[in-house]
């Protein structure tokens, strides 16, 4: 059998006659790689690299021996992705080691179609051991571009860092795969099919979070709200990523909107050749578009449907306004009507305009690295009801992944409700109204992107090394109008588990609260991924209009000062500025 298998995994045709019948196990020597270390969310690379002879067999091993107890033998698995290319054979070496290695029940998106919010839904409502998710989020998708595998756990988010370390301590130990052969399985067609102790269960990708989300949204009024303002136009971009499928429910079949309001909704492996990342840059066509016409309402979601952007006609929302926005107005969302709210939270990079939305409700606020995973403790102890990240990710405790159809229908569902009352709101303003209830946190985010992994780390260096842990007379320093009020190495102890998480950013802040943040970006596949973040803080209601790139110019060069970046990296200017 050995020796069968090996012909499989080098591609070549094998019939692997009886073991359909009795589900043999077969042991396959392998070697194991050192380079599958889970960044931010999940193992990332070039699809070439998971091509590479037994790399996605060993990972997925690697997974199934790192599962909590009482580990894979027995447990039910959810899979499924953004239908990148190579899915369909990552999906084929799931089911032949997952049903090597015992699991007893695998749950897949029909043609492996399973958004990031869908999924971790899917694995909270099936009460599943956890789940395997193939997407490498908004990275390009291809032949020559990125793949990637997550692992989720039962509460439906993805594995903590104990489990990933533990799946890399295992990546690098590995000697064996354990499989079983399987013929194609057909995974268009919905329904269960028994192999001898192992099943398969096909089911629809979009239906129940469809359902989740008419729990959570007055989609009555937001309906009655289009019915009423013909003219309050709206575009989607799904960016060819995977909420086609579900944003075609939602906004056409359940919203009653047309056709015409929406974009780019067939899934592609490729994504039409795209970098499905809602931002300024890369959906720029949504943002042309919005312009031109004079749409109310843009918004767009990324390859795998967790991240959103919300965009009206000369009013982008920023990520970190977004989130303060939400909760904020939480009250007319029912499902807060229902839950309360219990906490807030932001990543430590995002801005702080939810902590003063925290402030005002009375409710206490959390400041995590950054990666969605920090808030899973939070959100499971019910310490935690809204939080976002800079990163385009809202969310909130209705499952374990941040969403980005639900930041976007929230939305929907704030501006049905304040129309309400007074007619004509529009993003704008109700960006402006935030503003003059709470001042407004400007902030940008510097991206340079595939720099040379050791300029970057003399980047660093050169910032540890002035900073010097916080101890020595960098405090205190002026640089043009601020003045260095404090400086450390971002670390995080989880208030539940108590897990210390060290090195999560450098944070140099000033006496007036404005903020520049650095750090290595943990989702990359190429070279390295220099992140600065800038904030600074207006109670000025003259400067509530101003452009951030104005607004902040000061300290964007005083940035770029300290940090020496330009020198170090040889970049003029970042990748991208969001
Ligand atoms: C993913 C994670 C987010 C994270 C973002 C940026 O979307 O789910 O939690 O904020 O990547 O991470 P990075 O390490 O690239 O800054
Ligand atoms: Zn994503």
């Amino acid at each position: 059998c050995n020796n069968s298998f090996k012909l499989v995994l080098s591609n070549k045709k094998f019939n692997c006659r009886n073991i359909m019948s009795t589900l043999e196990v077969c042991t396959v020597s392998t070697k194991p790689y050192n380079d599958q270390k889970p960044g931010t969310s999940g193992l990332r690379k070039r699809v070439k690299v998971f091509q590479q002879e037994n790399y996605t067999h060993n990972f997925i091993q690697a997974i199934l021996d790192s599962m909590p107890a009482p580990g894979a033998k027995g447990s039910t698995l959810v899979v499924g992705g953004d239908g990148r290319y190579y899915s369909k054979e990552a999906i084929e070496i799931i089911i032949r080691v997952a049903a090597g290695n015992k699991v007893s029940k695998l749950i897949i998106g029909q043609n492996g179609i399973l958004s990031t919010p869908a999924a971790s839904n899917l694995i909270r409502v099936l009460k599943a051991d956890g789940g395997i998710l193939l997407t490498a989020s908004h990275n390009p998708g291809g032949p020559d571009n990125d793949f990637g595998i997550k692992f989720n756990v039962n509460n439906g988010g993805p594995a903590p860092e104990n489990i990933t370390n533990l799946i890399y301590e295992k990546s690098k130990d590995i000697k064996q795969v354990f499989l079983c052969e399987f013929p194609e399985i057909d995974l268009s067609t919905i329904g269960e099919r028994q192999f001898n102790g192992f099943t398969i269960k096909i089911v629809d990708s979009v239906r129940d979070y469809v359902t989740l989300l008419k729990e959570i949204f007055d989609f009555e009024l937001i309906k009655n709200f289009f019915a009423k303002n013909p003219d309050y136009t709206v575009l989607f971009d799904g960016m060819h990523g995977v909420t086609g499928p579900y944003s075609e429910k939602i906004f056409i079949e359940e919203l009653g909107l047309s056709q015409s309001s929406v974009q780019n909704c067939i899934p592609l492996p490729d994504f039409g050749g795209g970098h499905p990342d809602p931002n300024l840059t890369y959906a720029h066509d949504l943002v042309k578009r919005v312009e031109k016409e004079n749409i109310k309402f843009g918004a767009a979601s990324d390859g795998d449907g967790d991240r959103n952007m919300i965009y009206g006609k000369s009013a982008f929302v920023n990520p970190s306004d977004s989130v303060a926005i939400i909760a904020a107005h939480s009250e007319v969302i029912p499902y807060f009507k229902r839950t309360g709210i219990k906490g807030l939270a932001r990543s430590m990079p995002t801005s702080a305009a939810i902590d003063l939305v925290a402030k005002n409700k009375g409710v206490e606020i959390f400041e995590v690295p950054t990666g969605w995973k920090f808030f899973g403790n939070l959100l499971d102890a019910g310490r935690l009801s809204i939080c976002g990240e800079e990163s385009f990710g809202t969310g909130s405790d209705h499952i374990r992944e941040k969403d980005g159809l639900w930041a976007i229908i929230a939305w929907l569902n704030i501006i049905a409700a304040v129309n309400e009352k007074k007619p004509g709101v529009g993003i704008k303003e109700i960006l402006l109204n935030h503003y003059e209830t709470y001042g407004r946190n400007f902030f940008t985010r510097y991206d340079y992107e595939e720099v040379d992994n050791d300029n970057a780390k003399k980047v660093i260096v050169h910032l540890h090394h002035l900073i010097g842990e916080g101890k020595n007379e960098f405090i205190g320093k002026t640089f043009g109008q601020f003045i260095v009020s404090k400086a450390d190495d971002f670390e995080y102890c989880d208030p539940i588990d108590g897990s210390v998480s060290k090195n999560q950013g450098i944070r140099i802040v000033f006496t007036d609260n404005s903020r520049i943040i650095i750090r290595l970006s943990g989702t990359g596949s190429q070279g390295a991924t220099i992140r600065l973040y800038i904030e600074k803080y207006s109670k000025n209601p003259s400067d509530y209009e101003l452009d951030n790139q104005i607004a902040l110019k000061p300290l964007i060069e005083v940035a770029l000062e300290i940090t020496k970046l330009q020198e170090f990296t040889g970049r003029e200017k970042p990748t991208v500025i969001t």
